[in-house]
């Protein structure tokens, strides 16, 4: 498991038995993924969620262009139609700034049936099990990013050159640029069998100290939609004020984290 990761699983390792797990024959124990959020008291809830995350044993790795279909498939997965980047757009992300890109993988099942065997199933993995050397990880979220110039996320950021595969530019104005001093944010998301336990949060926070600690850039900036505001200020982001950009029918919310000291909404013009 990385490193940035460790504190977290510390944490759930320390985490006092369930109730329910002292309580009550385990053959009472609802199936894992039928947990019912509302029959629960908070804190049982919130134990059961992160012991589930805690069965997934997530780890985080970069991501390169043989993770294409992988992310191709969970980006479209978990995005509605007309925010999810294209494939053509990913392959894009992917091959030129895998280095700003994370994914977070499984690669065992948490139990001997439950949604992650059915993801495998869907994916048409080959059977794996602990003894098989040839068993494959699975990407169950991903974060994909480039570099700008801007404060902000701009269109031109969420765009890609479409030439770029025979006229490769370090610096164009629109997409990745190699001298952008802005990690911008493109996709994050968790495949939707395993929302709500806690991994867009582990993916997100090992995400930004690994773009901290790197010195690659002075802030990341990423745009959202209001409900996911408070998620992102949670991750330490703050939040700048409405975007200007119209990708995906315009609407989002300018969020920024920067390493150097706060911006202020003037910087938003930048
Ligand atoms: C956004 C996303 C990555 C969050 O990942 P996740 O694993 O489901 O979220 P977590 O379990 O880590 O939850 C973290 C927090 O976000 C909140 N949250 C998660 N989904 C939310 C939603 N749809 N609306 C509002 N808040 C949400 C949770 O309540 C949780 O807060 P808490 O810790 O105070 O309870 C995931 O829901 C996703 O992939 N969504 C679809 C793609 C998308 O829209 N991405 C955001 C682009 S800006």
């Amino acid at each position: 498991m990385p490193r940035d990761l460790l504190a977290d699983r510390n944490t759930l390792d320390g985490m006092s038995q369930l109730t329910r797990d002292t309580k009550e024959p385990a053959s009472s124990s609802p199936p894992e993924d039928s947990i019912p959020a509302p029959s629960y008291s908070p804190t049982v809830y919130v134990e059961e969620r992160f012991k589930k995350m805690k069965d997934v044993h997530p780890f985080a790795q970069l991501l390169n262009s043989e993770d294409l279909d992988d992310c191709d498939w969970v980006e479209h997965a978990a995005f509605d139609p007309i925010e999810a980047a294209s494939r053509e757009k990913l392959e894009y992300r992917l091959r030129t700034c895998g280095e700003l890109c994370s994914g977070l993988f499984t690669s065992g099942y948490p139990t001997s049936s439950g949604s992650l065997g059915s993801v495998i199933k869907t994916r048409n993995f080959p059977s794996i099990d602990s003894s098989d050397a040839d068993r494959k990880r699975v990407l169950l979220g991903h974060v994909i990013a480039t570099k700008s110039s801007a404060k902000v996320v701009t269109d031109d950021a969420m765009d890609y050159p479409k030439d770029w595969q025979t006229k490769y530019q370090f610096t164009p104005s629109i997409g990745h640029n190699e001298d952008g001093e802005t990690v911008c944010i493109h996709s994050l998301c968790i495949h939707p069998d395993f929302q709500g336990k806690g991994l867009g949060r582990i993916l997100l926070k090992s995400y930004v100290q690994r773009i901290k600690d790197s010195g690659v850039a002075k802030r990341i900036a990423l745009i959202c939609r209001d409900k996911y505001v408070v998620f992102y200020e949670k991750a330490g982001f703050s939040k700048i004020g409405p975007s200007k950009c119209q990708y995906g029918g315009g609407n989002w919310v300018d969020m920024v984290m920067d390493f150097e000291g706060g911006m202020s909404d003037d910087d938003a013009d930048f």
